[in-house]
């Protein structure tokens, strides 16, 4: 069989092939412990799973419609204007499998051959490899550690150019871990204005994990005035512990919410019926559960920090939301460890930790910026403890 030629343009989920080798090395009975997947150690609270099995015995086993069931979308309109100060109809809504997959919609409703999109980076593997699947050009807009990772307007503008028709926007960042201001966001927006051909994708996923009291704040909550060029999406995977159940949510203009219905119509139907559920039992729950998990992963983005604080002086800016630590490993290039092999990027960084000390993290060239590692901090905090005497250990046979 020939395969397409859109499919040699795109590159496989990266992280999901490291986290594969990691299960293999520990399947095969190595020690291994695994901070390259992004994904919440909690899980799913016990009252969502409660509901959605009752739902399931109630009948919740049928199709429904496919940008999801009145009741969900119902809920989402609510939380997105008590939490967020945005009013969307429901017919601006559509809910899908998980916020990768309405990403993906939106892109491939939107985009024509040779359409640009800027991606700041360092981003989340999927963005890019969507935007080529999409016969678009990614635009990566490198952003620096000194900067928090964040869009430096000035680059910013540089990049625009007739041909861009997204903007993408992920914070709080993986795996950045950077969180945009208000007044950040209300300084891009004024940016956004002058340019009516680049519409915003903001990827809120991880909204419910910022630290240190900051406050969350979305684009179409801070700039009204572009909401026609804002698709909102956001989910249920990192906030709510719910990878599995695989359910996210678009807003955004009529119009767009409408294809994506369409191409979600004629390509996968309504997301899973019981994760819509599960999805209206997480809105509809007292909030509070969240702030105790805050806690938890407040302590352990602390104890990742001071344990490789030394180790790593000025390589990385603490997290300020989700879950990930994001370290320049560029001082480590060239060292020798015990004087034979030698580190010559961040991949061989990431390949000679797991496989002499057991420990799983992604590469930052994955993300787009070379020269660092990311490490997920949603794990245990003995794993978390282990994880980092190894490092430090490992940073001991580098001469
Ligand atoms: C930035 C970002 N966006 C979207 C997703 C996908 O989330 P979902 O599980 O809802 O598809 C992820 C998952 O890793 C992510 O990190």
């Amino acid at each position: 069989m020939q395969l397409s030629k859109k499919m040699l343009k795109i590159s496989p989920s990266s992280t999901v092939i490291l986290a594969q080798k990691a299960r293999q090395l520990k399947a095969e009975g190595k020690d291994i412990i695994e901070l390259g997947e992004g994904e919440p150690d909690f899980n799913t609270p016990e009252f969502i799973i409660r509901y959605a099995y009752q739902s399931a015995k109630n009948g919740a086993t049928k199709y429904t419609s496919v940008s999801g069931t009145p009741e969900l979308k119902n809920k989402i309109t609510e939380k997105l204007r008590k939490e967020n100060n945005i009013n969307y109809n429901e017919n601006q809504i559509v809910v899908g499998a998980g916020a990768k997959q309405l990403i993906f919609n939106a892109l491939f409703c939107s985009i024509n051959m040779g359409d640009e999109v800027i991606i700041p980076s360092p981003y989340w593997v999927s963005y890019p490899e969507m935007v080529k699947i999409a016969d678009g050009i990614p635009i990566i807009l490198n952003c620096d550690l000194q900067n928090n990772f964040k869009i430096s307007l000035e680059k910013l503008v540089e990049v625009i150019n007739s041909k861009t028709k997204w903007l993408i926007l992920n914070s709080p960042g993986n795996p950045s871990g950077a969180v945009y201001t208000w007044n950040e966001l209300l300084e891009l927006s004024k940016v956004l204005i002058n340019y009516p051909q680049i519409n915003i994708l903001c990827d809120d996923i991880y909204e419910k994990i910022v630290f240190d009291g900051k406050k969350f704040h979305t684009l179409a909550e801070v700039a009204p005035n572009l909401i026609d060029r804002i698709l909102t999406v956001n989910g249920f995977s990192k906030s709510y512990a719910m990878t599995g159940w695989r359910i996210g949510y678009a807003a955004g203009h009529p119009k767009l919410i409408e294809a994506m219905i369409k191409l979600q119509g004629q390509s996968t139907t309504n997301a899973s019926t019981i994760g819509q559920e599960a999805a209206i039992a997480a809105l509809g729950a007292d909030q509070k559960f969240l702030n105790d998990w805050l806690k938890v992963y407040t302590n352990r983005r602390d104890i990742v920090s001071n344990s490789l604080g030394n180790s790593f002086k000025n390589s990385f800016n603490n997290p300020e939301g989700a879950f990930y630590h994001f370290i320049s490993c560029q001082a480590l290039v060239g060292k020798k460890i015990n004087g034979i092999n030698t580190i010559r990027n961040d991949r061989d960084f990431c390949q000679f930790l797991l496989e002499k000390y057991g420990v799983a993290v992604v590469p930052g060239s994955e993300f787009g910026t070379a020269g660092y590692f990311r490490l997920c901090f949603a794990k245990s905090e003995d794993d978390l403890k282990n994880a980092c005497q190894r490092i430090n250990d490992f940073l001991k046979l580098l001469n």
